[in-house]
């Protein structure tokens, strides 16, 4: 009886495909076969290839990602502090505001408030999609970007991401000249054109406030260290990273190393949130083994690794790693 029905549901299915395959087929065909049947194949082969999941030849996620990574990745994270997710739990809040523990906090809600009345607060980069294919850069700063040559690679892909100090001018060779996002916090900020993003990664309250500050009369001039009292940047283009984000990076990624992620590592993983195509400049040692910036001389002079703060080995691990599941392409420089 079992094996009837079966049998029954199974014929029906085979019956039903047909008939709307066919129905599908001769719609189609009828207005223009030739057209039609090619732009139908080139669709299937193209989700075959794809899976769906972005119009790139690899994505960030994929049907068939493994487990290290599917328990790690969570897109319900937005990289973006946005009107809609600004009200961060109390988990969250006690964590952020630990980083570096900041005496007398203002009122964190009316911060965001004033500073999303300056700078747009909307939702950003959620159009992941089969649709879309947005390749990134990632740009680090390491030593091992000189005599390179990766200039024009790098300059080739969607969204170009540097981060503090980077300079390009003078480098334009290995370094590329594009940066459509710049990463930094107030003690490391620079200057940028009016086309590129400036990504805030606020690690306090008083941050936020700077930012206000440093696009508008620039009455913020110390925070537990001298800053830039004034910016140059387009407002209209200004980003906040997320402390919730900041928060996952720290646990899903780094299992909680170090006291918090560097920079470095706090970028990649943005990319791979907004990205579908992650390529990793400038990360790591030198072929020396020496770690030092780019646009330095002196090799021991720009030593950054060891600053007790970041656990720069087990961030390298987690990027080998990543790079070897083909989440990432790394370019491990000359
Ligand atoms: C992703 O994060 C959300 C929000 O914290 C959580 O509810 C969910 O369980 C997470 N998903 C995975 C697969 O870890
Ligand atoms: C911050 O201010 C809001 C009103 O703008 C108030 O509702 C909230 O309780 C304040 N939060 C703290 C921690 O004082
Ligand atoms: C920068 O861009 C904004 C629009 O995003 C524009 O209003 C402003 O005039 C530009 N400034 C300069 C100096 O080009
Ligand atoms: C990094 O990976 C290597 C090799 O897998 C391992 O021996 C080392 O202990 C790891 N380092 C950290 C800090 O996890």
């Amino acid at each position: 009886m079992a094996m009837f029905k079966r049998w029954k549901i199974r014929t029906l299915t085979v019956l039903f495909c047909i008939l709307t395959f066919t129905t599908f087929l001769c719609s189609y065909t009828l207005r223009d076969p030739s057209f039609y049947f090619f732009k139908y194949a080139f669709r299937l082969s193209d989700n075959f290839f794809s899976k769906g999941a972005c119009a790139c030849r690899h994505c960030m996620t994929e049907a068939d990602d493994d487990p290290w990574f599917t328990e790690r990745f969570n897109q319900s994270f937005h990289p973006l502090l946005s009107k809609r997710n600004s009200l961060l739990t109390e988990d969250t809040y006690r964590w952020w505001q630990w980083l570096q523990a900041e005496r007398h906090p203002a009122n964190f809600s009316d911060v965001v408030d004033r500073l999303f009345q300056l700078i747009p607060g909307e939702d950003r980069y959620v159009d992941a999609g089969p649709e879309r294919c947005r390749t990134c850069a990632v740009v680090g700063n390491s030593g091992n970007l000189k005599d390179s040559r990766y200039g024009s690679l790098i300059d080739s892909s969607d969204f170009i991401i540097r981060m503090n100090q980077a300079p390009t001018q003078g480098f334009e060779v290995d370094v590329g000249s594009r940066t459509t996002h710049h990463v930094m916090y107030p003690e490391s900020a620079v200057d940028l054109d009016n086309t590129t993003s400036l990504v805030l990664i606020p690690f306090k309250t008083l941050d936020l406030e700077w930012i206000i500050s440093a696009l508008t009369t620039g009455y913020i001039t110390h925070t537990y260290l001298p800053v830039m009292s004034r910016i140059q940047a387009n407002k209209d283009r200004v980003l906040i990273y997320s402390p919730s984000f900041f928060k996952y990076v720290h646990e899903a990624w780094l299992d909680s190393h170090g006291r918090y992620p560097s920079t470095g590592f706090l970028t990649l993983i943005f990319a791979m949130h907004i990205c579908d195509q992650v390529s990793v400049y400038g990360f790591g040692a030198d072929q020396y083994g020496n770690w030092h910036h780019y646009w330095e001389e002196n090799h021991l002079a720009g030593a950054f690794r060891h600053t007790g703060v970041h656990d720069g080995d087990y961030e390298y691990n987690v990027t080998l790693l990543l790079a070897d599941k083909h989440k990432i392409k790394l370019f491990k420089g000359g």
